[in-house]
């Protein structure tokens, strides 16, 4: 029997870090090899009571490259098999469902996720890949405690945020508390992990669930909500892209002061420049009590 564990698959934002086709300055770094930036894949946590059966929250584009440098989740018995028995889904994002179909080869898994999700794979043909009767796609309610395998106990719950970039209409709603884009809490024995990859603004609510937790792993998208306008990579703010900042009056530093567990910080952009070890930044948000996550990274629960 395993302890109860987490793994960080991947701590970098949607693109990832470097990002392929990106030479700010923060990217500059990785790609020079420099030993104080370390590549991180898209964000993703596996999580399991045993050690036997894994749950993924999130299933990036970066899927396999994740299986292939995590042990514990490659095949153990039989001719064809995983350890991998679920994945909870946060939200529809290209960097939060493409890996389902990394997953596509007659394998039985359960996919959990808010009805807006759901809907949004199921609108996808694409996801047809996984076979109905042999993958299970099951809708859960915010706020609705729901078992996983392995002894695992879950909720999915509000987090302000908007719908996937693919379905932005004219004039997205931008911290929307909808199924579209939600945080996980999962409960293994007395401990409490809270997951929010995407969080555009702070609430009582939010921060009352954040405030129980042994173990948060929180939106770290931008440092600075300017921070892909100053350097010419994009034209929105972070708060646009659906994701408070971690700098800031509104930040997510300051939202977060004070709380008790482990706070670490995950959904890195390849902007942030706290991916830089010893930058300025990295050093404010470890003063301030926050973990960096990288990839392969083991949370004890
Ligand atoms: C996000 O978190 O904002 C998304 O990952 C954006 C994207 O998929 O490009
Ligand atoms: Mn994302
Ligand atoms: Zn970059």
């Amino acid at each position: 029997m395993g302890r109860p564990t987490a793994i960080v698959l991947g701590a970098a934002g949607g693109g990832g870090y470097p990002q392929w086709n990106c030479r700010c300055p923060v990217c500059q770094v990785a790609w020079a090899g420099d030993v104080r930036a370390k590549p991180r894949t898209q964000a993703s946590l596996a999580v399991s009571a045993d050690g036997q059966q894994w749950v993924l929250l999130n299933a990036t584009p970066d899927l396999r490259a994740q299986l292939l440098a995590t042990p514990a989740l490659r095949p153990r018995s039989g001719l064809r098999s995983s350890p991998i028995a679920a994945i909870v889904l946060t939200g529809a994002e290209v960097d939060q469902v493409a890996g389902l179909l990394t997953l596509r080869e007659r394998q039985d898994f359960t996919v959990f996720a808010s009805s807006d999700t759901m809907a949004a794979l199921n609108a996808n043909p694409i996801f047809g890949v996984l076979a109905a009767g042999v993958v299970t796609r099951k809708i859960v309610a915010r706020d609705d405690p729901f078992s996983l395998p392995g002894a695992l106990a879950a909720e999915l719950f509000a987090v302000p945020g908007k719908v996937a970039l693919y379905l932005e209409g004219e004039d997205p709603a931008l911290a929307a508390e909808t199924g579209a884009n939600v945080g996980v809490e999962i409960v293994c024995g007395s401990q409490r992990l809270v997951y929010v990859p995407g969080v555009a603004a702070m609430t009582a609510a939010l921060r009352g669930r954040l405030a129980r937790a042994d173990v948060i792993l929180f939106d770290a998208t931008l440092f600075a909500d300017d921070e892909m306008i100053k350097s010419g990579t994009g034209d929105k703010t972070g708060r646009r892209m659906g994701h408070m900042p971690l700098d800031g009056e509104d930040g997510t530093l300051a939202a977060l002061a004070g709380l008790g567990g482990r706070r670490i910080l995950t959904h890195i952009n390849n902007t942030n420049p706290i991916l830089i070890e010893g930058s300025a930044e990295r050093r404010k948000v470890e003063q301030a009590g926050f973990e960096v996550a990288e990839d392969g990274m083991e949370i004890a629960l």
